[in-house]
């Protein structure tokens, strides 16, 4: 039987690439750039099985172009909203993410940002490296305690989760707002619900962003979502980009509404050199970066593997999306 061909967007950690090349005729896009769309469009015609990051805009035309032919888009994320699933689903094509492998790793980097912004890590490194820090002084470098300080945890998903279990042991004061309340989390960790987002952005001194972008968390924090805030208080944002309004977000760090932000990731990303954020002392924004340790981006491409393998041999996938999808024909 002729072995299933497998389209990867880009090199992947030598142990997945190994696990996919035993069971299928792996392609792997060289670039360090992802391929362009007419490329995704040729490999959905041929292709079984392929392994996108979240750059690649697996939409519907490219769902279309794979009808028959395409089984399974295995994205090395936890987040998907780079694919069209209504479209896959449709068509027939599962899709998977990559869960239970990256929270603790993108938990480490939102506390990370928390640290980093209140206690101003990044620019007093610069100034020391640019030969402008020229003595101590008690009002110089001066930031904000974490310790003490209440953390608002905006969407209690297992990465949600993991800062708040990172603030609690900084002995902070930690509350969420979530659609649902988490009972057993709060009587575990002595967690606080806010049903209420309002009030949740009210009483935080440092709010850290852990929803998925959907149509409803678009600009989830907006001017008035900002305005709430108190003005000594850190935005802290690893989820997506759009879930901030960043213009807003510059307004509120240049006016004074709130005192910084540590962003992780932007709208748009990259951000663009002199955008007016990257102007403000109390901003720090690293390169979308919250999974990438060695260890769990290897555990991330080894899940998809697996999901790509699971599927193509007709077996139960470890994190499949859309289950009510795989493995049926293509309409
Ligand atoms: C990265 O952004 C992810 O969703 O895993």
């Amino acid at each position: 039987m002729a072995r299933p061909k497998v389209f990867a967007t880009r090199v992947l950690p030598k142990e997945a690439e190994e696990m996919l090349r035993e069971a299928a005729d792996l392609e792997v896009w060289p670039d360090y750039f992802r391929p362009p769309k007419e490329v995704l469009l040729e490999k959905a015609r041929d292709c079984a099985g392929f392994l996108t990051t979240i750059e690649d805009p697996m939409d519907v035309e490219v769902m279309e172009a794979g009808r028959g032919v395409l089984r399974v888009v295995a994205n090395f994320a936890v987040g998907y909203n780079n694919i069209d699933v209504a479209a896959a689903s449709r068509l027939g094509i599962a899709v998977s993410n990559t869960p239970n492998v990256l929270e603790k790793t993108t938990a480490d980097l939102a506390f990370a940002l928390i640290m980093a912004t209140a206690r101003r890590v990044v620019d007093g490194d610069r100034d020391v490296r640019l030969g402008r820090w020229s003595n101590w002084h008690p009002l110089g470098y001066v930031g904000r305690d974490i310790h003490g300080a209440t953390l608002a945890i905006i969407g209690l998903g297992q990465i949600g989760l993991e800062v708040a279990k990172r603030g609690l042991g900084f002995d902070m004061k930690v509350t969420y707002h979530s659609r649902t309340r988490k009972p057993v989390e709060e009587a575990r960790h002595g967690l606080r619900w806010r049903p209420d987002l309002a009030a949740a952005l009210r009483e935080a001194d440092f709010v850290s962003i852990h929803t998925p972008l959907t149509p409803e968390t678009r600009h989830l924090m907006g001017r008035k979502e900002l305005a709430s805030m108190k003005p000594t208080a850190i935005l802290v944002n690893t989820s997506r980009g759009p879930v901030v309004d960043c213009e807003a977000l510059y307004e509120a760090v240049r006016d004074g509404v709130i005192w910084g932000a540590g962003l992780d990731v932007t709208e748009p990303e990259p951000l663009p050199p002199g955008h007016p954020l990257l102007t403000l002392p109390n901003v720090v924004v690293t390169p979308h970066v919250g999974s990438a340790s060695i260890q769990t981006r290897t555990a991330m491409a080894a899940l998809a593997a697996r999901n790509i393998l699971a599927c193509l041999r007709g077996e139960p996938m470890p994190s499949c999306v859309n289950g009510e999808a795989a493995g049926k024909p293509a309409p």
